[in-house]
């Protein structure tokens, strides 16, 4: 697992910007697995950057989204579907049919996530994954717990992740308590990985992932098995 130490957010986004960057400069068809939450917002608004500078070209990107709440409609201003094409998507020459997301109104959760897991493998699989950390380490919305799972699935969001999202909704009660995320064994089969982490909140998860220990109790330290990681945090994430 390789560490890059940054002085503070900006850095952070910078640095994942310019991984990113690369990594479609070096494959312009490159797969994306691409998170939600606020901390991928500073490499979005470089990612954005790049491409109005003509710098960067998403015209064969193919990205897929960690997670969507459940249920929820796309026309949600909390959707993770409505967000990314408010911070990304509509600012940038991607392909919409390029574009996946798990979709939040489907009669079908099963269904959807089986489909999804098959989509992600006729891509030919994530070339880079882009992880955020929960403060209770979930990476997607993969939560601590005996059991993990590794494809696609429905999941409980525990009470922690329902306080912690509920910032960005009116009230606590409108935050879904069910949500669609790739697994563990979906991100772990990414062919690298990149994991972001800001400020003082992260800063017991990422102690808990440094150790180097695996436990279900912290989703996140699952990566240690993964060959090729970069954490990307600031000195905040790093004080614990
Ligand atoms: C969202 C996701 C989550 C977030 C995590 C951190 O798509 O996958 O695991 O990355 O909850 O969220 P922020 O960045 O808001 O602290």
């Amino acid at each position: 697992m390789k560490i890059i130490l940054c002085k503070n957010y900006y850095e952070v986004s910078l640095q994942a910007a310019n991984i990113v960057a690369q990594q479609i400069k070096n494959k312009p068809q490159s797969v994306l697995g691409l998170p939600t939450g606020s901390t991928p917002l500073g490499l979005y608004k470089s990612l954005i950057k790049m491409n109005k500078e003509n710098t960067l070209d998403f015209s064969g990107v193919i990205t897929f989204n960690l997670d969507e709440y459940y249920p929820i409609s796309r026309d949600n201003a909390q959707s993770y579907y409505y967000f990314m094409h408010d911070n990304l998507f509509n600012h940038i020459n991607i392909n919409k049919q390029n574009v996946h997301i798990l979709n939040g109104e489907a009669t079908d959760p099963q269904e959807e996530c089986t489909n999804y897991e098959s989509a992600i493998e006729k891509a030919g699989g994530i070339d880079l994954q882009v992880l955020g950390i929960g403060q209770n380490g979930h990476i997607g919305f993969n939560e601590p717990g005996n059991t993990l799972k590794s494809t696609t699935n429905l999941t409980d969001l525990t009470p922690n992740t329902i306080d912690v999202n509920s910032r960005f909704f009116e009230k606590i009660e409108d935050v879904p308590k069910k949500s669609l995320t790739m697994g563990i064994g979906s991100i772990m089969k990414s062919k690298k990985i990149i994991l972001l982490a800001s400020g003082v909140e992260k800063a017991n998860a990422i102690s808990e992932l440094l150790k180097g220990d695996i436990t279900t109790a912290n989703p996140s330290t699952l990566l240690n098995a993964h060959r090729d990681v970069t954490i990307i945090v600031d000195n905040a994430a790093m004080e614990g």
